[in-house]
């Protein structure tokens, strides 16, 4: 069964140790995560708050920066913000990040107790796709958007439609067992997957970041696979590392 869940909170709680879940926070956590991972960072560590951050980073941790954003900014005594193009190779190349974001990184949090788990986003939607399609048959795949503020976006919803585009695009197989809400991100994707870019400017996400000035984030979040490269979650530390170059 292939589900999209469209909040956290909505998580099948029991059916989540059987699962592969793929995180997306299209606007910006998730593309963020991928962007940094394909700078040559070494890993992404998610984090719920951002005190857990300060908290991780010891003043000897040079590898490391410390990143995120509270209401879209980057927050006192952080080295990044959470604009994807901050994390250029010349930034990011071997450092360890650690991350704490207002949806993305806690939906990861609140996904951990999965059988193994992805981030995902539209730079890596294909590639996401072709990790997904090695274990469809192990059990339920699950599509979590991480939302605005406990609210269902609309950057996420199309974001996991274009990882579905692939999936069945990859398998040829008609027979997969979507759920509604499966259906509705994919037939939102197609419809809009020629025009991404003004779609993800519709939603609370793109809205809070262009009246923050940072509009651009959202081209280049818009940007279907410009990495092929799928993210892999490891459980225990929630450390983001690329799964497999393509
Ligand atoms: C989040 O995780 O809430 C988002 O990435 C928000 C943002 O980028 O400002």
């Amino acid at each position: 069964m292939i589900d999209v869940v469209l909040l956290p909170e909505f998580l099948p709680r029991e059916a989540l140790p059987q699962a592969q879940v793929v995180v997306l926070d299209i606007l910006r956590a998730t593309s963020t995560t991928v962007t940094a991972l394909a700078s040559g960072a070494a890993s992404v560590r998610l984090f719920d708050s951002p005190d857990e951050v300060l908290k991780a980073k010891t003043p000897a941790d040079k590898s490391v920066i410390a990143a995120g954003e509270r209401g879209c900014r980057k927050m006192p005594g952080f080295d990044l913000g959470n604009s994807p193009a901050e994390y250029s190779q010349d930034i990011v190349n071997e450092a360890a990040i650690y991350l704490s974001t207002t949806n993305g990184t806690r939906a990861a949090v609140a996904a951990r107790t999965a059988r193994r788990m992805f981030v995902g986003s539209l730079l890596n939607a294909s590639a996401t796709a072709e990790a997904l399609v090695t274990e469809l048959h192990r059990g339920p795949t699950l599509l979590l958007c991480a939302g605005t503020d406990g609210r269902t976006a609309i950057e996420d919803v199309i974001g996991a439609g274009a990882i579905l585009w692939q999936v069945l695009a990859g398998t040829m197989r008609p027979d997969l067992e979507f759920t509604d809400t499966a259906w509705i991100a994919y037939q939102t994707f197609a419809s809009v997957r020629s025009r991404l870019a003004p779609a993800l400017r519709l939603g609370q996400g793109g809205i809070n970041l262009i009246n923050a000035d940072l509009e651009a984030d959202i081209d280049f979040c818009a940007a279907l696979d410009r990495f092929p490269m799928a993210v892999s979650v490891n459980l225990n530390s929630l450390e983001a590392t690329p799964w497999r170059i393509m």
